[in-house]
């Protein structure tokens, strides 16, 4: 999910005051655990619910109704106050800050809406499905016995890409994260919100720089500060699309989830981009794609141009350069909707060996068909979409992409550190501090992937971004 600021957040931003948090303390917490140097949280894949399905008679070439966005999302678990109070937030690599608390009767998706003339989505996911969103979880500050209202921290409206709204306010209270807990994290509780039944938990770089000077720390930043992980850094794997879970750990780098070599990239903080003349800095995680190529069996690889894209865990879709995302969604056999949002594709093709390898700065990540495509099932059917689509000025590796790699960022450094995703154990090592603070060498897994060759919005205005289509989680 990408976000945008609107103008409150401008105020906001210039207004606070910097803040600290209390200490940190370990504790028992399902699902996560705490090692010397990190901690490592489960991160859930949530998928349709069966019952939410319309039914889709899809012969692989019809124009389905089906929003293919947003379909599934990865969340993680956060207790909260004292005694801890569950809530559930998105893993969100492509927005910073950390919301809890959506309004469970605003979040569907609007329906029948239009932008630009263009419909919206129609039908809910398990991450905008009111009654889903209802179990989820609501944090109240008034029952917790360690909140207080930070100082200095003004409401603030944030817009998404996929104009999703929060306006939220502060509080300060006990954050517990995969058994680790910070004393007097600052994080938004929404006062209104729509389109989202799941709070968020922006993993970006904020827009004041991965040093998180001038604003109050991010929960990244206070972990680093307080000591408990040795430098800001985090790792990421979503997993591949059709495992539940995956995992992000806080400190340390997982050997047994990669293959190859973890590669060090120089991350690219901020792109200056232009939309209808208006320039706007995008604060998000760029890498420089310098060529995607498409490989399948019994045809020559197909190379494509470059680009620079944002890694973006929020976003359902590899969002390509205009023309791009339609042009791979033919290549890999897809027929697109008229609209350019909807890549419908025979199932079979997910079973193919190969897929798209996106060659970054020093590395090459293979998506292989079963993680570039969703697949949906009910009892009746099921179909399948090519996870591509286009944008001319906003580019994003989404969860296809995300879901084939293992990544590290590395606040302190500024660097990306990247490999292909695999799963063959647990093996965590704490990550340092300095300039190498990033254990490198290869991943502990085999690499053998069937064929396979190789390997804020901060100043964009509101109006500026409602002058082009973008659906993105
Ligand atoms: C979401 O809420 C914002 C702020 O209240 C509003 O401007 C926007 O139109 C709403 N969007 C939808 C789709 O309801
Ligand atoms: C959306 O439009 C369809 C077709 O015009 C209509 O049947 C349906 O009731 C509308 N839904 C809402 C929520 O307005
Ligand atoms: C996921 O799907 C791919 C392709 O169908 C298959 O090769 C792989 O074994 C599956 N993994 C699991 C855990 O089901
Ligand atoms: C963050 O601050 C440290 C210590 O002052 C400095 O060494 C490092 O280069 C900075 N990192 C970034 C990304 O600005």
């Amino acid at each position: 999910m990408t976000r945008t600021m609107a103008p409150a957040m401008l105020i906001a931003v210039l207004s606070a005051l910097i803040a600290g948090t209390d200490g940190l303390h370990i504790q028992g917490f399902p699902g996560g655990s705490v090692g010397p140097g990190f901690v490592s949280v489960p991160i859930s894949a949530s998928k349709r619910d069966a019952a939410l399905h319309k039914r889709a008679d899809v012969s692989g070439t019809a124009e389905i109704q089906i929003p293919n966005f947003r379909t599934h999302g990865y969340s993680i678990e956060l207790m909260i106050g004292t005694p801890g109070q569950k809530v559930e937030v998105i893993v969100d690599t492509g927005s910073y800050e950390l919301w809890v608390n959506p309004d469970c009767d605003h979040s569907s998706r609007a329906k029948n809406e239009t932008i630009d003339g263009r419909p919206t989505a129609t039908l809910d996911t398990p991450m905008t499905d009111p009654d889903a969103c209802r179990k989820r979880g609501q944090y109240d500050a008034s029952k917790s016995s360690s909140a207080s209202k930070p100082d200095g921290v003004e409401d603030t409206v944030f817009q998404y890409a996929d104009f999703t709204t929060a306006e939220i306010s502060y509080e300060k209270d006990k954050l517990a994260i995969g058994g680790l807990s910070i004393d007097g994290q600052i994080f938004g509780v929404a006062k209104t919100s729509n389109q989202t039944g799941v709070g968020i938990m922006g993993f970006g770089p904020p827009p004041w720089g991965f040093n998180n000077s001038g604003m109050y720390p991010m929960v990244l930043t206070s972990m680093a500060r307080e000591g408990v992980i040795k430098s800001p850094a985090f790792s990421l794997h979503l997993n591949d699309f059709n495992k539940s879970q995956g995992s992000v750990i806080f400190g340390g780098v997982d050997k047994k989830k990669f293959s190859g070599a973890l590669a060090k990239i120089p991350m690219k903080p901020v792109q200056m981009k232009s939309s209808n003349g208006i320039d706007f800095d995008h604060t998000s995680y760029y890498v420089t794609v310098k060529s995607m190529k498409l490989s399948k069996p019994g045809s020559s690889d197909k190379t494509y141009g470059s680009f620079v894209a944002a890694l973006d865990s929020g976003s359902s879709n590899n969002i390509l350069p205009r023309g791009l995302g339609a042009q791979l969604c033919t290549d890999v056999g897809g027929k697109m909707n008229s609209r350019g949002t909807n890549c419908a594709v025979d199932c079979a093709v997910r079973q193919q060996a190969g897929g798209v390898t996106f060659e970054l700065e020093g590395k090459s990540i293979l998506v292989p068909y079963y993680n570039l495509i969703n697949e949906e099932t009910t009892r009746e059917v099921s179909w399948c979409t090519v996870m591509v689509s286009d944008h001319p000025t906003l580019n994003l590796l989404g969860m296809p992409f995300l879901r084939s790699a293992y990544a590290v960022f590395d606040w302190r450094n500024a660097n990306l550190h990247i490999a292909q995703s695999a799963d063959c154990g647990t093996n965590i090592v704490a990550i340092g501090s300095g300039v190498d603070a990033v254990p490198g060498g290869n991943g502990e897994c085999s690499g053998s992937l069937g064929m396979a060759s190789v390997v804020n919005l901060g100043l964009m205005t509101v109006a500026a971004l409602m002058s082009s289509l973008v659906l993105v989680l």
